[in-house]
């Protein structure tokens, strides 16, 4: 062959793996709305960025006519890019090589990116879109997985590693994304389940359909396993982007700061009026969240799921920081299980990758009740306890409103080593409500007046001396465990610099191999 007959032969090659499970595969893939594997890798990266690795890979399987049915990169493209010019590893499922399903060959290409990504201190993105274990390899399918696996999880804490579902995500092969940070699941295509409809049925009898067992709705609102519901994949790929954005490539660096022009002293007047009179009344911290904010970008996530707390990304003066918000337009704000799960995963996301902590809080306290016991609120709610207690990164805390009991401890209080903990004048830091309050202390003495009216005037007055004594910020800032009562109106200003002063603060946890968190 000549020299430029070997050229030939390999350019025919790269066409030929460019198909990967031919034409007519492809378009039914185009058909259900879904983009093929190499088309999600070049809207996902910087343009003309993405080196392929391993095109030539072919399975080693001789089971079931196996070795007659050899298709190149073997039904996963890998290799690496860049996002805004910063690299990221990638793979993505290719759905038209044997519905994408892992092989032996299709696992040591994954682990390979893996591995580099490590060794580089780059993101790993994965999109998934497959059948699960290729069942002609048995056991090697699931050698594969666990190769993952075990990558996934040395790689947590190290780089930022990513997943979208644009397809099927069956089986065991769910446990790849729940190990990563984040999970992008598409509105269209998209399930993951454990155990799928058919199995379901024989098993426990129930009739469940796939979007109902394991649809982007399910996920994104009451399991919480998908942290992002994009309207379509390009949405999903650029929801990558953004979050990478946010974040460092590793844990040894810190997140890119942007440009900002929004000035850092812009006075928020509207913060001043946006606690409501009646303390029971609710708003949306969200509003505050945006008013405070570089340009009013808050990038959130899990949106659906424990809508009772809020958590996500925003910037102050171009860094990144992360939010953390009771929300008291949903159950006034309460924490309960999911919303300590949430929170507390997302307080360590932040903290394993250095991003800054801002905590916003008018919590009334847990969530009672026997569902919430039965549940584990006292083992959950110990977990954003923990998360709270175990960061190291700057941590600051504005107390809008309520900080009542336990809740008041577990949203970063100034024991929990909290930097700088500011508060409104709205705020209200007690060990309990006054009416709560009242009822135990002055519970005899209540028993005790016969009549109804006289009773109702004795409460209504302890209750009132309770709330002038105690639901204040002064009584928590007599004792320093506040360090300032602000205005509104300047809070952006004063988080802006509590970040600045904090930013070479170097803490550490005492060393240990690691600590037992409440799982
Ligand atoms: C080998 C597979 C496959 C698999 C699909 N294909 N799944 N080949 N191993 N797991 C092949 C099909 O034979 C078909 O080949 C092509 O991919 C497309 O599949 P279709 O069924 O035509 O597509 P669709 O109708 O869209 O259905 C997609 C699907 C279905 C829902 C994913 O294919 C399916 O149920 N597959 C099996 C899923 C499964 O049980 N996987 C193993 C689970 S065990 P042709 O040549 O006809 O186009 C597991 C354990 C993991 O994953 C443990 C990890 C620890």
């Amino acid at each position: 062959m000549s020299g430029l007959e070997k050229i030939k032969e390999l350019i025919d090659k790269r066409e030929q793996a460019k198909l990967g499970g031919g034409p007519k595969r492809i378009d039914s893939q185009h058909a259900k709305g879904k983009m093929t594997a190499r088309e999600r890798i070049d809207m996902l990266l910087d343009e003309g960025s993405f080196e392929e690795y391993d095109m030539f890979v072919t399975h080693r399987c001789t089971h079931f006519g196996m070795e007659s049915q050899q298709v190149l990169s073997d039904g996963v493209i890998t290799g690496h890019g860049t996002i805004d010019g910063r690299i990221v590893f990638v793979f993505s499922q290719d759905f038209t090589v044997f519905g994408g399903a892992l092989s032996e060959t299709f696992a040591q290409k994954i682990c390979k990116v893996m591995d580099q990504a490590m060794k580089v201190g780059a993101p790993v993105i994965g999109i998934n879109d497959s059948g699960g274990a290729r069942i002609q390899e048995g056991v090697n399918s699931l050698a594969g997985y666990a190769e993952i696996f075990e990558r996934n999880i040395l790689a947590s804490g190290v780089v930022p590693q990513i997943s979208a579902i644009f397809g099927p995500c069956a089986g065991g092969a769910v446990y790849s994304p729940a190990l990563t940070d984040a999970i992008i699941m598409s509105e269209t295509n998209s399930y993951m389940f454990v155990t799928g409809p058919k199995v379901t049925k024989t098993v426990t009898g129930e009739d469940i359909s796939v979007e109902n067992l394991g649809g982007p709705l399910v996920h994104g609102r009451k399991s919480g396993v998908a942290h992002f519901i994009a309207r379509d994949e390009e949405e999903g790929l650029m929801l990558i982007r953004k979050l990478l954005s946010y974040l460092p490539s590793n844990n040894l660096e810190e997140a890119p700061v942007v440009e900002n022009l929004d000035p850092s002293d812009r006075i928020c007047d509207y913060l001043n009026d946006v606690i409501p009179e009646s303390s029971n009344q609710p708003y949306d911290v969200k509003d505050v969240i945006h008013e405070l904010v570089d340009n009013h970008e808050f990038f959130e996530m899990h949106r659906n799921y424990a809508q009772n707390i809020v958590v996500g990304f925003g910037r102050f003066n171009g860094a990144s920081v992360g939010i953390v918000a009771n929300q008291p337009s949903h159950m006034a704000g309460v924490l309960d299980i999911d919303a300590s799960k949430k929170a507390g995963r997302f307080v360590r996301f932040c903290d394993c990758f250095n991003v800054p902590i801002l905590t916003l809080v008018d919590v009334p306290g847990f969530l009672p009740g026997s569902a919430q016991e039965f549940g584990g609120i006292i083992t959950n709610g110990a977990k954003l306890l923990y998360a709270y207690g175990e960061a190291t990164v700057p941590k600051v805390t504005v107390t809008l409103r309520k900080s009542y009991g336990g809740a008041h401890d577990v949203m970063s209080c100034k024991q929990l080593r909290g930097d700088i903990n500011y508060a409104w004048p709205s705020a209200e830091i007690a060990v309990m409500g006054a009416r709560g309050a009242i009822e135990i202390l002055e519970g005899k003495a209540l028993m005790e007046i016969k009549d109804p009216d006289e009773r109702k005037r004795y409460f209504d007055l302890k209750e009132k001396e309770y709330r002038e004594k105690f639901a204040n910020p002064y009584e928590a800032a007599r004792f320093g465990y506040i360090d300032d009562v602000i205005e509104p109106r300047n809070t952006r200003f004063r988080i802006v610099r509590a970040f600045q002063t904090l930013s070479t603060k170097k803490d550490s946890n005492p060393p240990k191999k690691h600590g037992n968190i409440p799982l």
